[in-house]
């Protein structure tokens, strides 16, 4: 069986007896207990409060490990990178305050003198960034796959030999793919995809860049480790504040050649930040037991579903190669006062567009701070309100 649909079976809670149990509430002691509570479905992450961020930061300050860093350099960020340098099986890996400088950082770098650049239409790179690599930087994006989460292999192959064979020569010197991709329901890109392209640029001298924003959460569902991933790539961006508990923040993890000294870039761009700890220093807490606890999450959220579902008016639709997100259907129940009376019962719903009967739901360790049979009766007295 593989692993996807071992998942689907119950294989895990068969696996792991602490996995059957997930809805253990996460209030450490002396925790202020009123604060913790809200089980959201709209974000990546716990979504902590001023209160909640503050409480957690503080405990972390107590114990006297906390170390703060200098403009962004030593300190608890060197801490931090040397966890997800490990965690990532690359040799090196640099603190950058955002996800957006992250991607930026990689591509400028790893495309040396060949400045086009293959990403997929649908990336963040692409979409989000507004035209920054182009115009910081002096990198053509050529956006590939439209539509889709990943590329074509055919298509890459005719837009690699088209930029060598121009009348000037415009090689090709990054491949940038996204992985999962936000703007397709946070679905991933088959591993055999990866490879079969990663295979391919390599022969041609191309160098590889990942955005794993939300890597941590691909394993699940793909069977693959963030390792097998890492290794197909130069270079590969993690988010430190959607899968983890920091504030802001991103690791870009590689080769030392590419890693080293990449600080100064960093300055260069105005993100050597000060003080970056207030920012990212519990994150490196929860990278060990993540992949372990968003398992956890998803069984939950497999009972919710499951007690939803007993009820007429709820459906669920799950995404084809999806990670974190589901979409549930609500019949006969205006959503708007819907997802108000949810809230009113700490349970954060993402809401739709007016006019839509479903809603674009989101797993994340927030669902392990309520049992999942509370978290049901909350939603279907929400939905009779
Ligand atoms: C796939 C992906 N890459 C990069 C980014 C940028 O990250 P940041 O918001 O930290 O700049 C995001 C943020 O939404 C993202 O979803």
């Amino acid at each position: 069986m593989d692993r996807r649909r071992f998942l689907a079976a119950g294989g895990l809670a068969a696996v792991s007896p602490a996995l059957a149990q997930p809805g253990v509430a996460k209030v450490a002691p002396g925790e202020d207990p009123a604060l913790f509570q809200t089980v959201n479905f709209y974000s990546d992450g716990v979504d902590y409060t001023p209160a909640e961020y503050a409480q957690r930061l503080q405990a972390l300050a107590a114990t006297g490990a906390l170390q703060a860093d200098n403009y962004s350099l030593g300190g608890a960020v060197q801490a931090l990178e040397k966890t997800f340098a490990d965690a990532l099986g690359k040799p090196a890996a640099m603190f950058v305050p955002t996800g957006t400088l992250a991607n930026h950082l990689a591509v400028r770098t790893l495309a040396g003198a060949d400045r086009r650049v293959l990403v997929q239409a649908e990336s963040h790179l692409y979409n989000d960034s507004g035209d920054g690599a182009g115009l910081l930087s002096g990198l053509s994006l050529v956006p590939l796959g439209l539509g889709g989460t990943g590329m074509a292999l055919d298509e890459v192959r005719s837009w690699v030999e088209r930029s060598a064979g121009g009348r000037v020569p415009n090689r090709v010197g990054v491949l940038s793919i996204e992985s999962p991709v936000r703007r397709r329901d946070h679905a991933f890109v088959p591993y055999a995809e990866l490879q079969a392209l990663c295979a391919y640029a390599r022969g041609q001298g191309i160098r590889l860049h990942l955005d794993g924003a939300r890597l941590f959460s691909l394993p699940l569902h793909s069977g693959h480790s963030v390792r097998e991933y890492a290794a197909l790539f130069d270079t590969v961006y993690v988010s430190t504040w959607k899968h983890f508990d920091g504030a802001s923040g991103a690791i870009l993890a590689g080769e030392a050649e590419v890693i080293d000294g990449l600080y100064h870039q960093r300055r260069l761009f105005g993100g050597g930040l000060p003080h970056a700890w207030p920012l990212m220093a519990l994150a490196e807490a929860s990278v060990a037991g993540f992949e372990a606890d968003y398992a956890r999450a998803w069984q939950a959220a497999e009972q919710v579903i499951a007690l939803l579902s007993a009820d007429a008016r709820f459906s669920m639709r799950r995404i084809a190669n999806g990670t974190s997100r589901f979409y549930l259907r609500v019949q006969g129940v205006a959503l708007p006062a819907f997802v108000a009376a949810a809230q009113a019962r700490s349970v954060l719903l993402p809401g739709a567009p007016a006019g839509a009967d479903e809603m674009a739901m989101q797993v994340n360790l927030s669902l392990l701070r309520s049992p999942p049979a509370l978290v049901a009766r909350k939603l279907l007295d929400a939905a009779s309100a």
